[in-house]
């Protein structure tokens, strides 16, 4: 495991392997490492020759000043858990004037509708941000593949979106969520949560999987008052959205047609931390 901070210098490490026509593997992250992530990583080596694990806590992704300051940064721990592999992975971390010189500012998307659901529509110009992060860091690192979680279902879509309309040479690869023991799913955001907090927080993956055993007897009307009945009775959960929705649009879906796919998304506030989560219906 080597550690780069300049994408001069990994761009060297990585000719190496491009000369030899080796499979680049890549794993974008914004560190804050758990097993979720170490899902994607080993995947990825199972898949490549080498593997790129890019850590760099975006600031144009951000809507939010707190939730960006307060982004947990372990970087030693971060490091330990990749050494943990053995393996061929290299870690890029650079720093905000290494990917956007003196320009910290993301270029504006159109991903066919997609950016405007869910959490385009609750975390203002997000997805611009995550789009322009990863078409630079796709430049850079040049992968054969790369790897993102359905953790961030919608992010998926946008980014196999995003390589259509920039024309990158890269498969998307989509990787199930990876969950506590309590059904919570593993998130960076879950380290500012105290262990009440934690304990409470399982009820979205609880509620998701009723919403599930639900979904084939009851109307989606049914299921949005279930969902927010539970969350309006709950003292310290607050619902931001519960929506089900269309795999493919990501649109909000009235009704159930058998020829549609499904998938249930959530966002709920524990204190000021802001959860996500999502389950396939059908
Ligand atoms: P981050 O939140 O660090 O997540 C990095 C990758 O890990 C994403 O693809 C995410 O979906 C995946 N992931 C997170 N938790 C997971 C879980 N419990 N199970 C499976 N996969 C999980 O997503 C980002 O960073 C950023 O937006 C990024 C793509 C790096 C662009 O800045």
């Amino acid at each position: 495991m080597e550690i780069y901070y300049k994408s001069e210098t990994l761009r060297l490490a990585l000719s190496l392997f491009i000369k030899k026509k080796e499979k680049i593997g890549f794993v974008p992250t914004m560190g804050a490492l758990h097993l979720g992530h170490m899902s994607l990583v080993e995947r990825a080596l199972r898949e490549n020759d080498c593997v790129v694990v890019s850590i760099f806590v975006n600031p144009t992704q951000f809507n939010n000043p707190e939730d960006l300051e307060k982004y947990p940064k372990t970087l030693e721990n971060d490091v330990a858990l990749i050494e943990t592999l053995n393996e061929n992975v290299l870690i890029y971390t650079p720093n905000v004037s290494d990917i956007y010189k003196n320009n910290i500012s993301s270029k504006k998307y159109r991903f066919s509708g997609l950016e405007h659901e869910m959490e385009g529509k609750h975390r203002e110009g997000h997805f611009d941000g995550v789009g322009t992060v990863l078409d630079k860091l796709f430049r850079i690192i040049t992968p054969t593949k790369a790897y993102f979680g359905e953790k961030d279902f919608q992010q998926l879509q946008v980014v196999k979106k995003l390589v259509e309309i920039e024309l990158l040479p890269v498969s998307i690869i989509g990787c199930s969520i990876v969950r506590e023991k309590s059904g919570l799913a593993m998130s960076s955001r879950n380290k500012r949560l105290t262990e009440s907090q934690k304990s409470e927080a399982s009820l979205i993956n609880k509620t998701l999987i009723e919403v599930v055993n639900k979904f084939k007897t009851e109307s989606i009307s049914e299921l949005n008052k279930y969902v927010n009945d539970i969350f309006n009775k709950h003292p310290n959960l607050a619902l931001e959205y519960f929506e089900i929705a269309n795999v493919k649009t990501l649109k909000t879906a009235k009704r159930k047609r058998k020829e549609n796919t499904y998938r249930a998304f959530i966002a709920v506030f524990t204190g000021n931390v802001r959860l996500i989560d999502n389950i396939a219906l059908n």
